[in-house]
């Protein structure tokens, strides 16, 4: 009985020591080393790193309930199987107790161990993340919460853009960013700035300034929060949140614009020398809503050509188209639109990373889980219920990575 005894006991600590391997080796699955750049190429290990990726903007949020973390486990899940190998996340949550910051420097540890989980996940499924570390928006808090945060403490601030030029709304937005990249994880063990499967912080989703339609105010901005990022973290990738709108610097390349401008210079913000690489978004439905669909993808085609030859000849930098996507709101949408839109989109992309680089990749607007009514925008995909739009994805995944192979 005993000797028996002894066995089982020994043989549930083997077993558990089994498990705890088997999980620090699920834990390493991600190829180690960190995403860098060399000239306008972004590179892992030396070696061209060329990919097809996704924004799941809800990630943390859906994290943070127990009974719906499967739901992040199941994009990672599919995504990574249909070869999506970047995902453009939230790390920030601003105002009130279901938030992640719920008052300047006061932190919610649930939300933050939430973001800790979908680290570890992405770890797990091979999928490297873009974090942004506010929204330009009020939704999740973002800018105008900040300036209501300086408000209510009694400092003076005219409107939501003091958010750029406010010393002490610009304190709480370092705050902020100190307190990610050194938070450590929970799961791995690993603080944010050590970890790999990061790809790149962003400063802010889609930075635009009313007061300031030239790019000055915003640049100063980027001037100040990029050293001091790289001053946090070296390590990693930095790009600024941009949807690539042309500010005073070039004025002909103003012409590209969908007819307005929203307070950015995509040209003199990104030639800043802590920013990495430059990003563009486009959603012509939505920025040239009188357009046919012909019209508007002209204008897209014009987006992707004049801000990749930019970024090869002026800025000298990667590219990467950091949110497209169709909305079922359209005029004439179906799904089979939605997947030619997504074709044309595509098939540019790979042309121009085929043609010496610089244009590293996109990510789609956006990917849900199933049942997620709550975070439907219009521009949702759930894989599990759009084979046809998985099949034009994951072609896209292939030809990328055989890319890779082949420079
Ligand atoms: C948020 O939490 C604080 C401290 O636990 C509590 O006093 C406050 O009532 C909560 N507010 C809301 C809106 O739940
Ligand atoms: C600051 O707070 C006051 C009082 O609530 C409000 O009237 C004003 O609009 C606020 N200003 C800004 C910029 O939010
Ligand atoms: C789309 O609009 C343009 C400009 O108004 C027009 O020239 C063109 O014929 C239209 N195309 C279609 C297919 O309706």
């Amino acid at each position: 009985m005993i000797s028996i005894m002894n066995l089982t006991s020994s043989m549930a600590i083997i077993s558990v020591l089994i498990s705890a391997l088997v999980c620090e080796a699920r834990l390493l699955r991600v190829t180690p080393g960190f995403v860098e750049t060399k000239g306008t190429e972004l590179v892992l290990n030396d070696s061209p790193f060329l990919f097809n990726g996704f924004n799941s903007y809800w990630m943390m949020n859906v994290a943070a309930d127990p009974n719906q973390r499967y739901k992040v486990s199941n994009v990672f899940r599919e995504a990574s199987a249909i070869g999506l190998t970047v995902c453009r996340t939230w790390a920030f949550s601003d105002g009130g107790n279901q938030s992640l910051q719920i008052s300047p420097g006061l932190y919610n540890e649930a939300m933050f161990q939430a973001l800790d989980f979908v680290v570890a996940e992405a770890r797990k499924y091979r999928v490297r993340l873009i974090l942004s570390l506010v929204n330009n928006y009020n939704d999740f808090g973002g800018r105008p919460r900040y300036v209501q945060w300086a408000n209510s403490s009694g400092v003076p601030v005219a409107n939501d853009d003091d958010f750029y030029t406010n010393p002490v709304v610009k304190g709480y937005y370092k705050n902020h960013v100190k307190r990610v990249l050194t938070r450590i994880n929970t799961i791995t063990k690993t603080a944010y700035r050590d970890e790999p499967t990061i790809m790149a912080w962003e400063l802010i989703n889609e930075p635009r300034c009313q007061v300031d339609y030239s790019g000055k105010t915003i640049n100063a901005w980027v001037q100040e929060m990029a050293p001091y990022v790289k001053s946090i973290d070296p390590m990693h990738l930095l790009e600024v949140g941009m949807e690539g709108f042309y500010g005073d610097s070039i004025p002909d390349r103003k012409l590209d614009n969908p007819g307005f401008q929203v307070g950015t210079d995509f040209v003199s913000n990104h030639l800043i020398k802590e920013i990495d690489f430059a990003t563009i978004h486009a959603y012509p439905d939505n920025w040239l809503t009188g357009q046919n669909d012909t019209m508007q993808m002209a204008f897209m085609q014009r987006w992707m050509t004049s801000h990749w030859e930019d970024s090869r000849t002026i800025l000298k930098k990667p590219l990467v188209f950091t949110e497209f996507g169709k909305s079922k709101k359209d005029q004439g949408y179906s799904i089979s639109a939605r997947d030619s839109f997504m074709n044309v989109v595509y098939s540019s992309i790979y042309s121009f990373a085929q043609n010496g680089g610089t244009f590293a990749g996109g990510l789609v607007w956006q990917l849900l889980d199933e049942g997620m009514d709550p975070y439907d925008d219009g521009y949702e995909i759930v894989l599990s219920q759009n084979p046809s739009t998985s099949s034009v994805i994951s072609q896209q995944s292939s030809k990328m990575i055989a890319l890779e192979h082949m420079h």
